[in-house]
């Protein structure tokens, strides 16, 4: 279940003395071995799997650092990912490992309210499952999921360890089951398990929502049931049936198999992501703990955010029909989109994993897996099985159709092996494929841009084709337009607040020429913010902080070229200040010029020239 919209205050001196007597290197030591080697600590980074330790803590500045990935931050940012807590259970848990008590909290009566809901639906979800899973384990009635289970390979420590169940052939089953222990039927149709028969006038009628059916238990990480997946025994549509969305489930926050995944992901290094529940089951069962599914929907930004919390890599395992084809597609673009890197696994001679598992057995799975294609190859395949092109035109639109996918790869290597590989695959010459390809990047302008989405928690680093590292903030209310940041303008602003860490009497002088909201990264802000008010670093604040500033503050800084630096970086702003706003002027004039409006044009065409003049 989504933690952030639970949390509870906790006072800042709270949390504060909970920093003090905290010791980093003491907390991160239980997760990582680490060696110190000068003033830091080194070892192997826990949240992406390597062989040479990049990963670096700073008892002096309570900070850690990972090179390899650019995540970074405070003692509270490491345990929240590495534990999957939220803030205040991270707080909560340090506090109680130090010793720090924590002040009994004032609820109003809505977050009472909310807090004893969301308290039930727990508890029912957990007696569900139960009741479910004691049928399918040993009761008479429970026969026919026995039955099916068997019939598809499914023994008993696996019937545990995801608690299937089965739902009997009743109008009343879970009903009953449920008033024994004192809930009402419309608290069990509110938490999604019975439905209100519709009678006129009448009091409502409940009947149970799952029957005659196999359950898969939906479980979130701490391995709470949260919803069910419910498959029909036999050819009977629905084919699935699944809990209604609710205030407490959203079936796009969650994926299938997370609550053994989370761990055989990292430990893999890589997700597989997989259509169907029982796909989930028998890979993880096959040795593949780092595979997981959607709940009957497509792949969500969400999932992907979820995945990437854990990995930079996703394996695309889908069914080998069209609408796994398509699934592909969207689902590798969402995931591409996020950062993560894409590679698609098609299976020939069986539906999907399950299948192809029980026909083929394990040993070809691994060489299959062996042999997975890059989205862009996928995609390719994927465009000339539909229509193979047959003359220059045909293969000229079929280029243009990857390019937007080629053109965002970010490693030059990389895209060059794809330019190669369309080259070759279509018979035509590098460079007119490479020519082809730079013909349909977007009239870029003069500079490189780096994106800036707000206020989320996700950090995610880029690169783009000049290998220099850009920073994307992913935000969760996509529609609002993305700001974009010229990448000079961006270095910039890093190396000015390097510079404001290491000796704030610069502060005077950055605001004397640029003011003090120029910041075009919001995290940029947020940091100058902190320093310009009491000079001090936050102790918490989101994530996307904390790691800018872990990172900032272990990044070299020649001393000796300060003043140089530090003007450079102020003429980089200032000129792109001025570069905006010609462009703005000119904008301006063309939508006056459009409308007929001379005088309005010659005027700013006026102001266009004095500004050239004085060299703009
Ligand atoms: P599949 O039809 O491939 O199911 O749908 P499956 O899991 O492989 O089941 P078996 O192996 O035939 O028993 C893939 C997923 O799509 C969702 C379910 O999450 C399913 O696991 N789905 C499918 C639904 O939600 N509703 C449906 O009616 C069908
Ligand atoms: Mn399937």
């Amino acid at each position: 279940m989504d933690n952030r919209i639970h949390e509870e205050f906790i006072p800042n001196e709270v949390i504060e003395e909970v920093r003090l007597r905290t010791d980093i290197v003491e907390v991160i030591s239980d997760y990582v071995g680490l060696q110190r080697k000068g003033k830091n600590y080194w070892g192997l980074c826990p949240f992406h799997s390597e062989n040479t330790p990049s990963f670096t803590v700073t008892p002096e500045k309570q900070m850690f650092y990972c090179f390899g990935c650019n995540v970074g931050g405070n003692v509270f940012s490491f345990v929240m990912k590495r534990e999957n807590w939220s803030f205040v259970e991270s707080v909560k848990n340090l506090a109680h490992r130090y010793g720090v008590s924590l002040p009994e909290k004032e609820l109003s009566p809505r977050e009472r309210e909310e807090n004893r809901l969301r308290r039930r639906f727990e508890e029912i979800h957990e007696w569900a499952a139960s009741y479910f899973h004691d049928l399918l384990l040993r009761l008479p009635e429970g026969e026919p999921g026995r039955l099916y289970f068997a019939k598809r390979g499914v023994d008993l420590a696996t019937m545990k360890s995801f608690r299937l169940g089965y739902a009997p052939e009743r109008w009343d089953g879970l009903l009953g089951y449920m008033q024994e222990r004192g809930v009402q039927p419309h608290e069990l149709a509110e938490a999604g398990l019975a439905i209100e028969k519709e009678t006129q006038g009448k009091d409502g009628r409940y009947y149970d929502r799952f029957r005659h059916r196999v359950l898969f238990s939906i479980l979130d990480r701490r391995n709470h049931p949260i919803a069910f997946g419910a498959r029909a025994l036999d050819d009977s549509i629905p084919k699935y049936l699944n809990s209604p969305e609710t205030s407490f489930f959203n079936k796009g926050h969650h994926l299938y198999g997370m609550h053994r995944a989370h761990q055989g992901i990292r430990d893999e290094g890589f997700a597989i992501m997989v259509e169907g529940y029982m796909d989930v089951i028998a890979l993880q069962n096959a040795g593949f703990p780092n595979t997981v599914a959607s709940l009957g929907t497509a792949l969500t930004q969400d999932q992907a955010k979820l995945l990437r919390r854990y990995t930079q890599r996703v394996v695309l395992l889908y069914d080998s029909d069209g609408a796994g084809i398509q699934a592909a597609l969207r689902g590798g673009e969402i995931l591409r989109d996020m950062g993560i890197r894409v590679d698609v696994l098609t299976l020939t001679g069986a539906k999907d994993p399950d299948e192809f598992l029980k026909s083929f057995g394990v040993d070809d799975f691994n060489k299959a897996l062996k042999g997975v294609s890059t989205y862009v190859e996928f995609k390719y395949r994927t465009l000339i099985r539909a229509t193979p092109p047959e003359n220059i035109h045909e293969k000229a639109e079929l280029v243009i159709k990857l390019a937007p996918d080629i053109l965002k790869v970010t490693s030059p290597v990389e895209r060059e092996g794809y330019e190669r590989f369309l080259s070759l695959e279509l018979g035509l010459t590098l460079e007119a494929v490479q020519r082809e390809i730079a013909s349909q990047e977007q009239k870029k302008p003069k500079k490189e841009r780096v994106q800036e989405y707000s206020p989320q928690k996700q950090v995610n680093s880029v690169k783009n084709r000049d290998n220099i590292i850009g920073t994307i903030i992913c935000k969760d209310n996509p529609v609002q337009p993305l700001p974009t940041v010229y990448l000079g303008v961006y270095r910039a602003e890093r190396t000015l607040l390097r510079m404001l860490l290491e000796d704030i009497s610069h502060l005077p002088k950055i605001k004397a020429k640029l003011g003090g909201s120029f910041w075009k990264v919001l995290t940029h802000q947020q940091i100058f913010n902190y320093l310009d008010q009491d000079g001090e670093l936050p102790a918490h604040s989101d994530e996307t902080v904390q790691s800018r500033l872990a990172s900032l503050l272990l990044e070299e800084l020649d001393i000796s070229q300060t003043e140089r630096l530090l003007d450079d970086c102020i003429k980089e702003i200032l000129s792109t200040q001025a570069e905006e706003r010609m462009e703005d002027l000119q904008a301006r004039m063309a939508t006056l010029e459009k409308s007929g409006d001379m005088a309005g044009a010659m005027a700013l065409l006026k102001e266009i020239g004095e500004r050239l003049k004085r060299g703009e």
